[in-house]
């Protein structure tokens, strides 16, 4: 990976390698300047051997603050949080760029909401947000505002300055004829990008400059040829539009949009500027290549550094089984639009490393984990990597649990097999003794039981459990009766619409999949569209095949079906606890939720269970 770890100049700035944490919001920012934890994040990813970490989208103006948890960089504040970052994050050699972003008429945050400005009023689809135009002098202050956070980012000693023009922010809205309705000088959709580019440079004429533009926008061509004339240091190329259900898909695609999502789109942006590559790019090797085939000269793996902030290092030493991957569940960008401090549902460490500290072991004992899923895995693994005996026993024949029946549909798939990828290395690094088939339990000095749940109502028919085992219903007419939340009804509805069954998905609450994340839920909707099932909301079932509408009861509709299929939620599955020891119970068993707090949760067992 000679290519990946070699340097590279961005301008007046020199990366060590071409690894790049691209900007990402972390939520880990309080009164807009960085926490402590926001500062042991970057460093973190810094100590793991990132080239570059470009810190998220900072408002250039109150205006912008897409958050409560935005990063305020004409706030003067700013300079002592920037610094405190940089005393962490450069000793590495790692390099520290700041994003500089205005969101125009795409608001993030509930209220109370600033007004929303773009350069005209057309309101937004997506975040439904009703701008008004800005006027002349404002748009000028937006221009300073830029100007003087450059300003503060020079003085707080960062390296460099990126500029959004991507994901059809304030930059790009200029550029869009259909948001950009003008008819006086900012008619012109460059002029903005073009001032604000001028502007940042004469501000902080010793730092890097780069801009990030979406490589599939139809602005794309033109925002590049601009910056070219203008002599910027890099281009950053994203996917994705904020203001759509389907573009913003593209700003954190989750699977099945494939690995490597960028690599197709950099070709007509090799322009001379070096070109930073993100989108699904997860494992070093693909990563070298592409640097080598010159599709670009540098990559973003940003949700694989969330995942594993020592990717870096790890390749760089040979160890890259040891690197935990990204499976791209998007647990990351959905604490982001909860308003809550960023996680990874693969590594608990990540957004908690004041916190949580390498596992470590005073003694060495014995263990047994009772349950193969999520859970137990990382219960597992933990008291493994902490030096312990342990014994992982499952009853059924496979690891994995409900994120390997996931692995049967479209949706689930690539999460499942990277997860239990993972899983396996892990347990291996972690030398856990893996029994499978197995009920009974090995004598220990502790136990974790992580038995996991089973579907509610499991026992009256045909389960989303059943179909995703692979157990397909009689008859050609289906309903899945759907209660909304976790997505095994969405995935059991795809696999019969695959084997040729005429589907009905009755979904049970406002919107499909209410547990789902949003990017994840829009590639369901897409799917299952063009899989002709036909999708009635809010209906629950009452008996057989007579639905009931949620929210006027009475209102009742009978479906032709020749079999019903159940997903109705789960429960939790329980076991006595063995008496003698010291006993922890994780994940599913104590109330079903989603892989995060099963992950989370064994970590936490299996360090609690010896304390
Ligand atoms: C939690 C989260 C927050 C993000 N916030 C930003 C942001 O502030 N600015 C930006 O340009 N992109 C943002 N992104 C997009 C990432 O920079 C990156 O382009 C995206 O995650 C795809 O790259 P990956 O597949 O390497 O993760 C964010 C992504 C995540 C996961």
């Amino acid at each position: 990976m000679e290519r990946l770890f070699s340097p590279l100049a961005l301008g007046p700035v020199e990366l060590p390698n071409r690894i790049v944490s691209t900007a990402h919001q972390t939520t880990l920012v309080h009164e807009h300047v960085p926490t402590d934890d926001f500062v042991a994040y970057h460093e973190a990813r810094a100590r793991g051997g990132a080239g570059l970490i470009v810190l998220e989208a900072t408002a250039v103006h109150p205006s912008g603050l897409l958050t409560s948890h935005t990063l305020g960089g004409y706030l003067p504040e700013i300079v002592d949080g920037y610094r405190r970052v940089a005393a962490a994050v450069q000793p590495h050699g790692t390099r520290l760029y700041v994003q500089l972003l205005h969101g125009g008429r795409e608001q993030i945050a509930g209220p109370p909401r600033p007004p929303a400005i773009a350069p005209s009023a057309v309101p937004s689809p997506r975040f439904r947000a009703e701008p008004r135009a800005l006027t002349g002098d404002e748009i000028e202050e937006l221009v300073a505002g830029y100007a003087r956070c450059a300003e503060l980012a020079a003085e707080a000693g960062l390296d460099g300055i990126e500029l959004s023009a991507a994901h059809r922010y304030l930059i790009e809205q200029f550029l869009d004829p259909e948001l950009n309705l003008r008819e006086d000088e900012w008619a012109d959709g460059g002029r903005f990008l073009v001032g604000v580019v001028r502007a940042v440079r004469a501000a902080a004429p010793g730092l890097g400059l780069g801009v990030r533009l979406s490589a599939d926008s139809p602005r794309a061509g033109r925002i590049a040829e601009l910056l070219v004339a203008e002599g910027v240091d890099y281009l950053s190329l994203a996917l994705g539009d904020s203001a759509t259900y389907l573009g913003s898909v593209g700003i954190v695609p989750p699977p099945p949009v494939e690995e490597a999502a960028i690599a197709s789109r950099t070709e007509p942006f090799a322009l001379g500027p070096p070109r930073i590559a993100t989108s699904r790019m997860i494992d070093v090797e693909v990563a070298d290549r592409l640097i080598a085939s010159g599709g670009a000269e540098a990559l973003g793996m940003t949700r694989a550094l969330i995942t594993d902030p020592e990717l870096p290092a790890k390749a760089r030493a040979g160890r890259v089984r040891e690197i935990i991957g990204c499976t791209g569940c998007n647990a990351c960008i959905a604490h982001y639009h909860a308003g809550t401090p960023l996680r990874c549902a693969s590594n608990p460490r990540t957004g908690r490393e004041l916190t949580l500290g390498a596992p470590e072991a005073a003694e060495k004992k014995r263990l047994v984990v009772v349950g193969g899923g999520p859970a137990g895995i990382a219960a597992a693994v933990e008291a493994g990597r902490a030096g312990h005996e342990v014994v992982l026993v499952e009853h059924s024949d496979r690891l994995g649990g409900q994120i390997a029946l996931a692995g049967a549909a479209p949706g689930g798939a690539e999460v499942s097999r990277r997860f239990l990828a993972n899983a396996e290395r892990q347990l291996e690094v972690a030398g856990v003794e893996v029994r499978l088939d197995t009920e009974a339990w090995p004598e220990a000095d502790a136990a974790v039981l992580a038995t996991g749940a089973r579907p509610y109502r499991g026992d009256e028919g045909l389960t989303a459990w059943d179909v995703l085992s692979g157990v397909l219903p009689d008859g050609e007419r289906v309903l899945v009766a759907d209660w909304g939340g976790d997505p095994s009804g969405l995935d059991a509805a795809e696999v019969l619409a695959a084997a040729g069954k005429q589907v009905t998905l009755a979904v049970a609450s406002v919107a499909v999949g209410e547990l789902v994340h949003q990017y994840r839920r829009n590639l369901y909707l897409q799917r299952l569209y063009r899989a002709g099932v036909r999708i009635l909301h809010h209906h629950e079932l009452a008996s057989g095949p007579v639905l009931r509408n949620v929210f006027a009861s009475e209102l009742t509709v009978s479906i032709e079906a020749d079999a019903v299929v159940l997903a109705l939620g789960r429960v939790p599955v329980t076991v006595e606890r063995p008496s003698g020891i010291p006993v922890e119970r994780a994940g599913d068993c104590l109330s079903p939720r989603s892989l995060e707090e099963a992950v989370l949760e064994g970590t936490l067992a299996a360090r609690r269970v010896f304390a």
